[in-house]
């Protein structure tokens, strides 16, 4: 399963060399832009190319990523939406995901970063009058060698019986009946899908000919819908490889309400 070997190497990249992407490279990079918002039938999201780096990461630095702590990139993508509605934030991380697997194609590496709380005044400044709105931005360039004698460190996982469920949330599903049904590979390796501080808050319900998505989410934890869309474009792309090539649709149903913690509906998936 070479996807899902993918997404169990998958890692953000945060530590990056200087050099600036070679002319070619940054070429090729600007044809996945144009080759992606094509089959997102420019709709949705447009990838705006910071190629100045340094004057990104100068002004972030301090109040953008997690509590501030900027990633030092090359280069960042500002990940624009051309509406603010749920299915362009879906299908904006969707699409911004597929991106970043194939820049990993290229050799690089890449991070998404939230720039959400800092003041819009600031990002127009430091991004562009045009692009104030912009939440999230990924950091990429050439990756740092890494130590081969230090073992790194990756990030933690819920187990696929946190996530996965038989027909109703919090009924444990039989991993025989997920063997049987062909679908244990396929949530064995999606759950090494990134999201916003590693939350992984994508619930599973499996039903007779469906798998239904769901997102936790707490007054502290709050929804981030990016992570939505990342999980449904790795679902999908672990779906082809068993042979079934639907794809996602959203739906709208009341949240499930289970004291301080809520899960939203977010789509389904006929098998
Ligand atoms: C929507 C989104 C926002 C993220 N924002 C940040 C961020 O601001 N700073 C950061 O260092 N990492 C950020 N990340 C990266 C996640 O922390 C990371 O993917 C997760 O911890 C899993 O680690 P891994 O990608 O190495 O497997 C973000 C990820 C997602 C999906």
């Amino acid at each position: 399963m070479l996807m899902g070997n993918f997404l169990k190497n998958r890692k953000s990249i945060r530590d990056y060399k200087k050099k600036k992407l070679d002319n070619k490279v940054m070429e090729d990079v600007k044809v996945l832009f144009e080759e992606i918002l094509e089959e997102a039938n420019n709709k949705y999201l447009d990838f705006i190319l910071f190629e100045d780096g340094d004057k990104i990461y100068n002004s972030l630095k301090g109040i953008g990523g997690y509590a501030g702590v900027m990633v030092e990139s090359p280069h960042y993508i500002g990940i624009r939406l051309k509406e603010v509605n749920e299915e362009s934030i879906i299908k904006a991380s969707y699409f911004t995901e597929k991106l970043m697997g194939n820049l990993s194609n290229l050799n690089l590496g890449s991070c998404w970063l939230g720039i959400k709380n800092v003041d819009k005044d600031i990002r127009a400044n430091v991004l562009g009058e045009e692009n104030k709105n912009i939440a999230y931005l990924v950091a990429f360039g050439y990756p740092k060698a890494k130590n081969p004698f230090i073992n790194e460190s990756s990030s933690s996982r819920l187990g696929v019986d946190e996530i996965v469920f038989k027909e109703e949330l919090g009924k444990p599903i039989d991993i025989i009946e997920l063997e049987n049904r062909g679908l244990d590979d396929l949530f064995y390796y999606v759950r090494f899908a990134p999201s916003s501080f590693n939350r992984q808050p994508w619930r599973f319900i499996l039903e007779k000919d469906k798998v239904l998505l769901l997102l936790a989410y707490s007054e502290e934890k709050e929804i981030n819908l990016m992570d939505a869309g990342i999980i449904m474009y790795y679902f999908e792309e672990l779906a082809k490889t068993i042979g079934i090539n639907n794809r996602w649709e959203l739906i709208q149903q009341e949240d499930i309400v289970d004291g301080d913690i809520k899960y939203k509906y977010i789509g389904e998936f006929s098998l």
